[in-house]
């Protein structure tokens, strides 16, 4: 499964020495998406020695699985954030919303990378929807966007009418990363990939442990660290629990697909506000231009069956464009904050020398480099007023409590159901393309078949011992707690946790 943006390329992990030989830095940047390439661009243009560490490959999770429109619009957010907070914060995310996206096209225009300037819009599929379009140009009008209302657009799918905001953009994100890196190495800064940040130490200065996940002619587990005056987290959900940033924010999983369509594509993007979710653009390829679906989002590890959803989604598609074939399919998983804003600065109040940035809430080809600029101000003492509606810690999260206490209240629910329900309801052995979790629970097993490859792992989350879920359609063990993936084989993903199911 690879996405349109990852399909076909090659990727080659960092061998043992290039690793051993990284001892120092003055910045370690943990994570090689738009928001950790994009910080490590920002320091190392300003003289610092940054080191980032990847531990799978460039773009391998969000970033070069992502939808990829570079838009302040953003779906409901702007009326969620309205609805939370006053005027001035939803103005200061806007300002940083809008320095970020137009740093990116600035950065893509000086650097020879596509992007095509589209307008997008945030649209009713049916009149039930009309309520919160209506909400969302009201939050554009409060935050000064020049946004207006369309009763009608050029589409094949139901539009009940929506909110348009000109000129913004969309793109493919590994070209941008791709000259990220060769400007970063360029500047003196170092990409090291298949290198897993497992911790991070110390007060004054920080000492970042890693393991290679990736050693094809060694098979020892062999550990390598490197001590830097100071850290970023860039790892979608922070890998460090200290500061709950994986009790703030909820992990959700989303899926794409791209068709070959005959005849004309839907030119601007468009987002639905009502349920279901329907993403719609186009993107160049060679030869031609491919329709992009997205949608059929849920929480990680919570939806009974991903694959339903999935094909109806298929089925939308084929059905508005008929004659689409669907040539990729892929997914990937975004953080909702539950007070709606980000979380970008230290990972713990007054600790500079560790800082996160996670929970763009699937809006992160902005918000991430809007978290670049403010957290490369923050190291370098520079001012940046907007990034009050980023802070990592804020009186502004008082507004995401009650939020934050379903959350936790439904991840207690989700941990309790998966250690027992194996006992109340036994299942028979998996299928093909199944994963069941069964035995009592001192001997709780995760079985699955996948290619007619049987598979048993532990199901038990090395991060806080949740009960892991089988995805369908990604063929992945998912935590339903705070959203760590691993592979059939156990083999870590993504998420909070830093080991692999046992
Ligand atoms: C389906 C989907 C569609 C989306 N569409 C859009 C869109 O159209 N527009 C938009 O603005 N946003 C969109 N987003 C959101 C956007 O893609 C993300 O917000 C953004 O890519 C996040 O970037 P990031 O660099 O913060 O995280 P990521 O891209 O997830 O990068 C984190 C990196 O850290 C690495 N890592 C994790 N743990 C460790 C560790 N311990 N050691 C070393 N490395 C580690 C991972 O391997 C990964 O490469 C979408 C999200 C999803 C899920
Ligand atoms: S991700 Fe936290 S317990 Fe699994």
């Amino acid at each position: 499964m690879s996405s349109l943006w990852t399909d076909g390329r090659v990727e080659t992990p960092s061998r043992p020495d290039e690793v051993a030989a990284v001892r120092t830095a003055d910045v370690v940047v943990v994570g090689a998406g738009i928001t950790g390439l994009t910080t490590a661009l920002l320091l190392a243009h300003a003289g610092k020695k940054v080191v980032v560490v990847e531990a799978r490959h460039i773009g391998a999770c969000a970033t070069g699985n992502t939808t990829g429109k570079v838009s302040v619009l953003q779906g409901s957010k702007l009326a969620n954030v309205a609805g939370k907070h006053g005027t001035d914060t939803l103005r200061a995310y806007v300002l940083g919303n809008t320095e970020g996206r137009d740093w990116l096209l600035r950065y893509c225009d000086e650097h020879g990378i596509s992007a095509q300037r589209e307008d997008d819009h945030a649209y009713a599929q049916n009149e039930k929807g009309l309520g919160t379009a209506r909400k969302i140009l009201a939050a554009c009008r409060e935050a000064n966007l020049d946004a207006q209302w369309v009763d009608e657009a050029d589409v094949p799918f139901p539009f009940a009418g929506g909110v348009r905001l000109r000129e913004q953009a969309q793109i493919d994100p590994m070209p941008y990363l791709s000259s990220v890196v060769t400007e970063l190495e360029r500047h003196g800064g170092t990409v090291l990939q298949g290198v897993r940040a497992t911790s991070v130490s110390g007060v004054r200065s920080v000492t970042v442990t890693l393991r290679m996940t990736t050693r094809p002619d060694d098979t020892r587990d062999e550990d390598f660290s490197i001590t830097a005056e100071r850290c970023v987290l860039a790892t979608g959900i922070p890998v460090l629990d200290r500061g709950f940033f994986f009790a703030r924010a909820e992990p959700m999983r989303s899926y794409c697909m791209a068709f070959d369509v005959p005849g004309e594509l839907t030119r601007s993007m468009y987002i639905s506000v009502d349920s279901p979710t329907r993403s719609v653009r186009y993107a160049p390829v060679p030869g031609g231009e491919k329709l992009i679906v997205g949608g059929a989002g849920h929480p990680v590890g919570r939806a009974d069956d991903p694959k339903s959803a999935v094909d109806e989604l298929a089925r939308w598609a084929t059905l508005h464009y008929p004659g689409a074939v669907q040539t990729h399919f892929w997914s990937a998983q975004d953080y909702h904050p539950a007070d709606e804003l980000p979380y970008v600065g230290p990972l713990l109040p007054k600790l500079e020398n560790i800082l996160v940035a996670t929970g763009f809430d699937k809006w992160g080809m902005t918000n991430g480099v809007a978290a670049a600029l403010a957290l490369t101000s923050r190291i370098l003492g520079g001012r940046m007023d907007w990034a009050q509606a980023f802070a990592s810690w804020s009186p502004h999260e008082l507004s995401g409590i009650p939020t934050a206490l379903q959350m936790n209240f439904e991840v207690g629910l989700h941990l309790a159901k998966g250690w027992v329900t194996p006992v109340t309801t036994p299942a028979g052995p998996p299928g093909e393309g199944e994963g069941i979790v069964t035995g009592p629970p001192w001997n709780l097993r995760a079985c699955s078949v996948v290619d007619g490859v049987e598979r048993t792992v532990s199901p038990v989350c090395p991060h806080l011992g949740g009960i892991v879920e089988w995805n369908n359609i990604d063929h992945a063990w998912e935590c339903p707690l705070h959203g760590s993936r691993f592979a059939p084989d156990g083999t870590l993903l993504e998420g909070p946790a830093t080991r692999g199911l046992t």
